[in-house]
């Protein structure tokens, strides 16, 4: 996980202690990218503290801060509960948004399909990643996955940065199942189709063998 910070409503003093710029500061509970834009990475206290009460009031939630970690954008869809499986790997690809620009897939990159022509960002199965990192994000994102005691299914939205070093960003224990979306598209290419995905999803749920 990238270093972060806690910083719940009613805080008076805003500090970083020991995180080092630019961090994201995100909403604690929420998803879909509701609150993540542009304005949500920070370069030093003064921006932190503005948008960590716009946050506060405006989402009514308590902030996270973290480090920012520049890197691609992954997601990998894991499927069982005492067998798990790991699905190929998606990317989100940040095409024409220039390299010195940040990459954040916020509420727009997410839901807004001129935006993301625009910028030209686009969910794919990335061809040239490093088999090895690849065993590497499969070891740590079921251990991750265990750890959390997630039942069924899920998706971990991870940074992979140049170093070779994984960031686990989020689990989402309920990701979107559209046959479009990322997850149903991963199992896809698993070649398992939608109707036996979703099938494999129920039998998961309906059993009580979850030892
Ligand atoms: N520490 C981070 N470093 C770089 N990018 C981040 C970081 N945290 C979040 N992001 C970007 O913001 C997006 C949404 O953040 P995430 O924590 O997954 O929240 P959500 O639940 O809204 O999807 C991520 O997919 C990623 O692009
Ligand atoms: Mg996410």
């Amino acid at each position: 996980m990238p270093d972060f910070e806690l910083i719940p409503r009613g805080r008076k003093k805003i500090t970083a202690r020991g995180l080092k710029f630019p961090l994201l500061a995100k909403p604690l509970k929420e998803e879909a990218s509701l609150g993540i834009a542009q304005a949500s990475l920070v370069q030093n206290i003064e921006q932190l503290t503005e948008r960590v009460r716009f946050i506060h009031e405006k989402f009514d939630n308590d902030v996270i801060a973290e480090e920012y970690i520049d890197g691609r954008e992954l997601y990998v869809s894991l499927l069982g509960t005492t067998r798990l499986q790991m699905f190929p790997i998606r990317e989100l690809v940040f095409g024409d948004v220039p390299p010195d620009k940040p990459k954040i897939a916020t509420y727009k990159a997410k839901w807004d399909d001129e935006y993301r022509h625009r910028w030209g960002l686009e969910n794919k199965f990335p061809t040239d990643l490093d088999p090895l990192i690849v065993r590497k994000i499969e070891h740590t994102c079921k251990r991750i996955y265990r750890l959390l005691m997630i039942d069924g299914y899920a998706r971990l939205d991870l940074r992979l940065a140049p170093s070779g070093e994984i960031y686990f960003l989020e689990a989402n224990p309920n990701p979107m199942l559209a046959a479009d979306e990322d997850f149903a598209q991963s199992a896809a290419k698993a070649d398992i189709s939608f109707p036996q995905l979703i099938q494999r999803i129920i039998r998961l749920g309906l059993s009580t063998n979850r030892e």
